[in-house]
């Protein structure tokens, strides 16, 4: 995710756009950049943050009527000055920023470089704005009918603003898949990512739809489909605060982060998966797949959330790749002097990147002579830049301390890894591998639909509010699922909760349950389901209160349990990622109601980078 202003007409641009850069930093923070446009254009880049950008611009009297800005999550490129946006073009005539991902960008590029075309950065937006440059130059066309042209030959998701140098008087404004809103003033207009940088200046928004380009002109507005069809813009007044438009109108960006999560798992597998559903294909781990299949022991490392996304790795590795899975606390890992023999694989589990064990845990494996591997969501950040190969997951900027959209797209990476070896060592037959992948493919919708218990978790958190204690409990792969919900419920309503393997209640939890102890049992159909049913009339036969979340009409645990929340049904390997959201929905609002700063809980960070 980036975030992108845009401003033209007759107040100074600088300014304008630095301060809306501001306020979409929570969309990425790594470089920043700015282009602005008096008689000839110029261009600010710098690594780091928007406050890093406006230092640099600060030195400059440069302004201009018209001009861009970007802050930049990085994903193509690690995050420097060169890769930082705006991306000019080969012969400078298009300036370009971009928010999303050109999937076929290896073959544009390559088409280009035959042409003699060369590259300054690593970035895929680059790739596009030699693109327009290059059909603008061959076909000598317009900039409009040069970027119209290109974006046909494109694929992926754009979010673009573009100046063309040589017609001045108007910003080029494209989508597809990522969010741009124009802003409509008095002779002047402006375009972002989000309404948060224009909200000051006008209240009249036009949304942009997929496949839309706009023509921007300080007093006219043109907008067209990607065909060239005349479409009438549909103004919109705006209603609401800055505050609730950052948060794109979730109330903490916990919430927008777990309702986001079909969207994010659906970015993890984008371009992963072959479109017949075939096959699984995970760039960056391509020179060491077949390392990681021959291994004899593959090690998990990580903290926190993460720790449980790699317990489900264990449950997916050992299932489908049949390679044996330790899964380790980095902080543990790396003071016990492991034993790592030659051909074991370690595993690094990190959202920020960043964690200060799990990066200790990553040296100490290579230094043993381990092949590392990281699973991390902050492009470029030091985990992956330690490992030996790696997948990054795509969830997007996690805001929210409490971590959720990076557990569920951690857990997607994990189970096309395991996948994809299995597949490659033949274990898993080429019907069943395509099945799988058709699955996974159904999962953000089937999470969609998980989503639809929000009022009935609501009320069951008006329920149990003031308890101080909760039992979570599941079985295989709903194990670590039910330690997450206990997580969930600890780090932001400060509630004491255990998570629990169901059976081993029996040998010391039991004790707790009375009736005044509720107990969220993970209870989703899939191999363990009959034994669970057990667990469940132990806890009742104590006249505990019991919370299950089960498959969709499950009508026997329903006559037992207390409250139930379901789940779309799904299979097995899947099921800690639908059986998951409804514990996060249950906290989130139990949270809320006792009143806590659910995004910012006390005593915790986003990225712990000490030890
Ligand atoms: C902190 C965060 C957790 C996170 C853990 C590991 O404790 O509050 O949400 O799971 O760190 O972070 P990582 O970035 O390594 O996944």
């Amino acid at each position: 995710m980036c975030g992108i202003v845009g401003y033209i007409g007759s107040k100074p641009a600088r300014e304008i756009i630095l301060t809306g850069l501001k306020r979409l930093e929570y969309r990425g923070y790594d470089s920043a950049g700015l282009a602005l446009m008096n008689g000839e254009p110029r261009i600010f880049k710098c690594k780091g943050r928007v406050k890093d950008l406006e230092e640099m611009v600060n030195k400059s009297p440069f302004d201009g009527n018209i001009g861009m800005g970007h802050t930049r999550w990085a994903t193509h490129g690690e995050p420097n000055e060169l890769n930082a946006h705006p991306q000019v073009s080969f012969k400078g005539n298009f300036i370009v920023v971009h928010n999303g991902i050109i999937e076929n960008y290896l073959r544009l590029k390559k088409h280009l470089e035959g042409r003699g075309i060369e590259f300054k950065s690593q970035t895929d937006t680059e790739v596009l704005a030699n693109l327009i440059e290059h059909v603008y130059i061959e076909g000598d066309l317009t900039a409009e009918q040069a970027i119209t042209l290109a974006l046909n030959r494109v694929e992926g998701a754009y979010g673009l603003v573009i100046i063309c140098t040589k017609e001045a008087d108007r910003l080029f404004a494209a989508k597809k898949g990522s969010p741009l809103v124009i802003g409509v003033g008095d002779g002047e207009n402006f375009i972002a990512s989000d309404a948060t940088p224009i909200v000051e200046y006008t209240q009249r928004v036009i949304y942009l739809n997929d496949d839309d380009i706009a023509i921007i002109k300080k007093d006219e507005l043109i907008l067209k489909t990607i065909r060239s069809e005349r479409i009438k813009p549909e103004v919109k007044e705006l209603d609401l605060k800055i505050g609730e438009i950052d948060k794109e109108g979730f109330a903490h960006f916990m919430q927008k982060e777990i309702f986001e999560q079909p969207r994010a798992i659906h970015d993890t597998f984008r371009g992963r998966v072959l479109p017949d559903h075939s096959g699984i294909m995970l760039g960056g781990l391509h020179n060491v797949l077949e390392t990681m299949s021959q291994s004899e022991k593959i090690i998990i490392v990580a903290c926190g959330t993460s720790w449980h996304a790699g317990l489900l790795g264990e449950y997916l590795f050992e299932e489908y790749s049949r390679i044996p899975v330790e899964v380790e606390y980095a902080s543990e890992f790396r003071y016990r002097n492991p034993i790592i023999n030659k051909g074991d694989i370690v595993i690094a589990i990190s959202q920020s990147g960043e964690t200060a064990d799990t990066l200790a845990a990553v040296k100490l494996a290579k230094g043993k002579g381990a092949k590392v591997i990281g699973i991390c969501n902050v492009v470029g950040s030091s985990i992956p830049r330690e490992t030996d190969a790696g997948v990054y997951t795509h969830a997007g900027p996690e805001i929210g301390v409490a971590s959720t959209k990076a557990f569920t797209t951690q857990v997607t990476v994990l189970a096309m890894m395991a996948f994809e070896i299995g597949h490659l060592k033949g274990i898993i037959s080429d019907d069943y591998y395509r099945e799988l992948i058709t699955e996974l493919v159904s999962i953000p919708g089937k999470i969609e639909k998980a989503l639809e218990v929000n009022d009935q978790a609501l009320e069951l958190a008006k329920i149990f509010q003031d308890t101080h204690n909760a039992l979570y409990l599941g079985r295989g792969y709903l194990f670590p699922v039910a330690m997450e919900g206990a997580l969930k419920l600890k780090e932001i309503s400060y509630i004491h909760a255990e998570g629990y393997p169901a059976a081993e209640m029996k040998h010391g939890p039991i004790a707790l349950i009375d009736e005044n102890m509720p107990v969220v049992v993970v209870a989703t159909r899939d191999d363990t389901y009959d034994k669970i049913i057990n667990n469940i009339q132990e806890i009742k036969a104590r006249k505990g209160k019991v919370i299950a979340i089960v498959t969709e009409g499950d009508e026997i645990i329903k006559k037992m349990a207390d409250y139930i929340l379901e789940v779309p049904e799904t299979l097995t390997a899947f099921s800690g990622l639908l059986a998951v959201i409804p514990l996060q929905l249950l906290s989130y609002h139990i949270a809320v109601l006792r009143g806590c700063n659910v995004d910012q809980p006390r005593n915790l960070a986003k990225s712990v980078t000490v030890e």
